[in-house]
């Protein structure tokens, strides 16, 4: 394990910790949907979204606990988006992160509720008085996630396009995919960003160079989800691999073949780091190994 592993392992470890507080279990029979929620933010996700937004905030001299509410809460509008992802309607799968789907260890109505129960207190937690951060800031991020995981142009967008892009795709295919991409998964990765700059109250510059550095990685994160889907290892992956290909979805592997696509992802990649070296310099060096991290993971 390197150095960038070990501290995202650390990182994990501090916020798996802490999730437990924000799932207490009444014990009334309406609870199971809670333990549906805690069953799928609790089993085992790699936590990089929460980490890119306390990484963006440690660049502004934040630390854990003032980036841990806006990071929890990411974490749930994206749990949410894999159990309405798995879902016999969507991509239809029984694995996810290693375990059963929400839909398989509860049931398809559970799993339902528990989509919608994650997706309302990610809006909760930032809103809550617990969150201690000014009425200003938290309308801010409140809008920067609603955009980030709607249906305008934000991750519902690019799911609808994921499931229907044969219908949509003619003509310019790789605009689309790449546009595809850019939604349904770099638009959460660009808001752990861009929330990382808001706390951290960064200029205009900063926040210019984080957008750019967060969609560079975005897009290059689904390639390299693509490339897992063909050619990871079950053990490692955590999920059902070769559904991409056999669902006819279109991707940058579909498109382009394994090399050029991962030739792509790694031009994204190097040209994310050079943003953030000549931006930041040495303070964003975990930063670029997280961009490193991305493309090179087996999991
Ligand atoms: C999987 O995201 C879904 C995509 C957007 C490709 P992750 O690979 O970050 O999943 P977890 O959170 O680690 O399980
Ligand atoms: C899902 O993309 C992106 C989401 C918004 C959840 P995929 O369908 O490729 O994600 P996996 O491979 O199931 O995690
Ligand atoms: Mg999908
Ligand atoms: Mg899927
Ligand atoms: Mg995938």
């Amino acid at each position: 394990m390197d150095n960038f592993q070990q501290q995202l392992l650390g990182y994990s470890e501090d916020f798996n910790a802490r999730i437990p507080e924000f799932f207490p279990i009444s014990g009334r029979p309406e609870s199971r949907v809670v333990e549906a929620m805690k069953y799928s933010v609790l089993n085992g996700g790699k936590r990089l979204r929460p980490f890119l937004l306390n990484e963006t905030g440690k660049l502004f001299g934040l630390n854990f606990e003032e980036t841990l509410r806006p990071a929890v809460s990411l974490e749930c509008l994206h749990s949410y988006s894999l159990i309405h992802d798995d879902l016999p309607a969507m991509d239809n799968d029984d694995l996810r992160r290693g375990k059963p789907t929400c839909h398989k260890a509860f049931d398809e109505a559970t799993a339902i509720l528990a989509g919608d129960g994650l997706l309302t207190y990610a809006f909760e937690i930032l809103a809550d008085n617990k969150t201690q951060l000014s009425e200003a800031t938290k309308i801010r991020l409140i809008s920067l996630l609603a955009n980030a995981s709607g249906a305008f142009s934000g991750m519902i967008a690019g799911q609808m396009l994921d499931l229907y892009t044969e219908r949509f795709a003619e003509g310019n295919a790789d605009n689309m995919i790449k546009h595809i991409e850019e939604m349904k998964t770099g638009r959460l990765i660009r808001y752990a960003c861009e929330a990382g700059a808001v706390l951290g109250g960064a200029d205009d510059a900063s926040t210019q160079t984080l957008i750019s550095y967060s969609r560079k990685i975005g897009i290059a994160f689904q390639i390299a989800d693509d490339i897992l889907d063909v050619e990871g290892e079950q053990a490692l992956v955590g999920k059902t691999l070769n559904k991409d290909s056999a669902q006819g979805k279109q991707t940058f592997v579909a498109f382009y073949g394994l090399d050029k696509a991962r030739q792509l992802a790694q031009t994204y990649i190097d040209e994310a780091k050079q943003l953030l070296s000549d931006k930041f310099g040495a303070s964003s060096l975990t930063l670029q190994a997280m961009a490193d991290f991305i493309i090179n993971r087996k999991y």
